[in-house]
């Protein structure tokens, strides 16, 4: 099977979550609106993905991406995550489950292959346990027989990670997190990641980050700089190496997103902005 070159590297993800019945209409108006890489998940109870494969369709049907033009991301969600839906037989063993999940949402998707494959979190919120290591070694296959062309694990400590790097001979090319301004927008993961070149993805940056959001030193900086405090914040993003999310529902966000990443800001307020919380 002949997988398409690499796409580019993400500049920013659109996240479906939440959007049930919506979600197909708002992944088209993303890509419409000039997202090209779209994050989801196989789990039914915070995701839609058969709509986000009827929003991709919609999109290739009108002539405005490709399938080549995509990043598709997407995670397997282990059973206590889920509710009832599930993409799995719950019976089957782990890495049966991790098969059996991206089958579907190959099948969701419309595709032959994602782009990146996350373990949506650990078994245990404390360690990297043996369910964790069956998982990744089943989503290495998976990678290994081309229907994933890269990996990663969300919801990850840094001990997590570095029980994993003891565990494995291969470390994810993702890290997806939840980023608290008030751990310094979760430094210790990122500075992890940094030092052994894995993309840090942050998400919930502005509605975990009220308080930065609404501290008049940002509204002031922003201002100034002619850009939204929520402008602000992913371009901040971008420029501490965090590959932001958005899971905007309005049209005039997601031109102000995607317009965050052709702001510069100055060092110094990058710098504010990095303790601003703490
Ligand atoms: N791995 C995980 O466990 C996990 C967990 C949570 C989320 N995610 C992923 O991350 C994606 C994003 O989720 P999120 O938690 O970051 O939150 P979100 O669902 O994207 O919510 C963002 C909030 O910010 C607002 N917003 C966005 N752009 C704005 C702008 N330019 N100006 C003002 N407000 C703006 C949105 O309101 P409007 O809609 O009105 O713009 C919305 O209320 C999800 O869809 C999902 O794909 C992953």
């Amino acid at each position: 099977m002949a997988i398409e070159q690499p796409v580019h590297a993400p500049a920013f993800l659109y996240g479906t979550a939440w959007k049930d019945e919506r979600t197909a209409a708002l992944t088209e108006l993303a890509i419409r609106a000039g997202f090209r890489a779209i994050d989801t998940a196989n789990q039914r109870r915070h995701y839609f993905e058969a709509g986000v494969g009827e929003g991709l369709a919609a999109a290739y049907r009108a002539g405005v991406v490709t399938r080549a033009d995509l990043f598709l991301q997407t995670k397997f969600t282990y059973q206590r995550g889920q509710d009832h839906r599930l993409p799995y037989d719950a019976s089957a063993s782990l890495a049966a489950q991790v098969a059996q999940s991206l089958a579907s949402s190959l099948q969701h998707l419309g595709t032959d292959h994602v782009d990146s494959f996350v373990l949506h979190g650990p078994s245990s919120a404390s360690d990297w346990a043996d369910a964790d290591a069956e998982v990744w070694e089943a989503m290495r296959k998976e990678r290994d027989a081309g229907r994933t062309r890269l990996l990663g694990v969300s919801n990850v400590s840094l001990r997590h990670l570095e029980q994993m790097q003891a565990a494995h001979a291969e470390l994810p090319v993702y890290v997806q997190n939840r980023c608290f301004a008030r751990l310094g927008w979760d430094r210790e993961v990122r500075s992890f990641c940094k030092e052994r070149k894995i993309t840090y993805q942050g998400f919930s940056l502005l509605t975990a980050n009220q308080e930065v959001l609404q501290h008049p030193p940002l509204i002031s900086l922003a201002q100034r700089l002619n850009v939204t405090p929520a402008q602000a914040v992913f371009s901040f993003a971008r420029a501490v190496g965090i590959l932001p999310l958005t899971g905007t529902s309005d049209p005039d966000h997601m031109q102000q997103d995607l317009a965050s990443a052709s702001v510069n800001l100055p060092p110094e307020v990058i710098l504010a902005i990095e303790s601003m919380a703490e």
